[in-house]
Parts: C-alpha cells; structure tokens; sequence
C-alpha cells in the first residue's frame, strides 16, 4: 500500500516503466547530445517518435500529429508544449493531451529511463 502512496509522486514516464518493469528499454541518445528546449526525431523499431527535453526532464512522444498524420518533426516545442507546423495544433509532451485545434485527439507517448547518461525509450504496443 505505501508502495502505491509513494508512486503518486513519480512522473508518468518513469510511473509507467515500474508498472511494466519488464519492458525492455533501449537507448536511444546520448542525453548530453540534446540540450534544454530541444527536441531530436528517433526512430525506434519502426516507430518514429520526438525525444524532447524540458525542464531536466526527458520525454518520448509520436512524432505524427493525430489531426492530419504530418510530421511534428518541424514543430516547435514551447516549455511542455509541441505545436504542429502544419495547422498549429498543439500537444502536452508529458502526457500526449491535445491542447488546442484542430487535434482533438492525444498522441502517443513512451516511457522513457535516463541511465549511464543516455536516454532509454520503449515502446508499449
Ligand atoms: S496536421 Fe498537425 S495540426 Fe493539422
């Protein structure tokens, strides 16, 4: 039960990796090659997705954007905010959440595990 209290705490990309300690985690950047602010596109086992870091922190997400599939690759990220270049849809890069029109549905995000100072993604299928 304490176990659960203390979780409550943890981020969601870290929350979801102890939910599913199984899943393997394979590196995907060197965490020092992506400063503050910036974003870098990966593809991992046929998924392309964007590792953003804001804030010390690492996040995975889609890098398709769920209103019309173009690439957020050219987007800009804005603190925890990805817009997209196309049409200015714009998406929470800690939870997927569209933010504004014309998305109105989530993209996907991965867990991700900082470790020996490389960026660990997965994929949860
Ligand atoms: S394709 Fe991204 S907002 Fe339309």
């Amino acid at each position: 039960m304490q176990l659960w209290a203390d979780l409550d705490a943890i981020e969601p990309p870290f929350l979801c990796w102890l939910q599913f300690p199984e899943v393997e985690m394979i590196a995907v950047l060197p965490m020092a090659s992506l400063a503050e602010g910036e974003m870098a596109p990966v593809r991992l086992d046929g998924v392309d997705m964007l590792i953003c870091h804001v804030e010390g922190q690492f996040y995975a997400v889609a890098s398709r954007c769920s209103h019309a599939g173009q690439p957020l690759v050219g987007g800009r990220l804005d603190g925890y905010q990805l817009r997209c270049p196309l049409h200015r849809a714009s998406f929470d890069i800690r939870t997927g959440a569209s933010l504004g029109p014309p998305a109105s549905e989530p993209i996907d995000t991965y867990p991700v595990l900082l470790e020996a100072g490389k960026v660990h993604v997965s994929i949860l299928r």
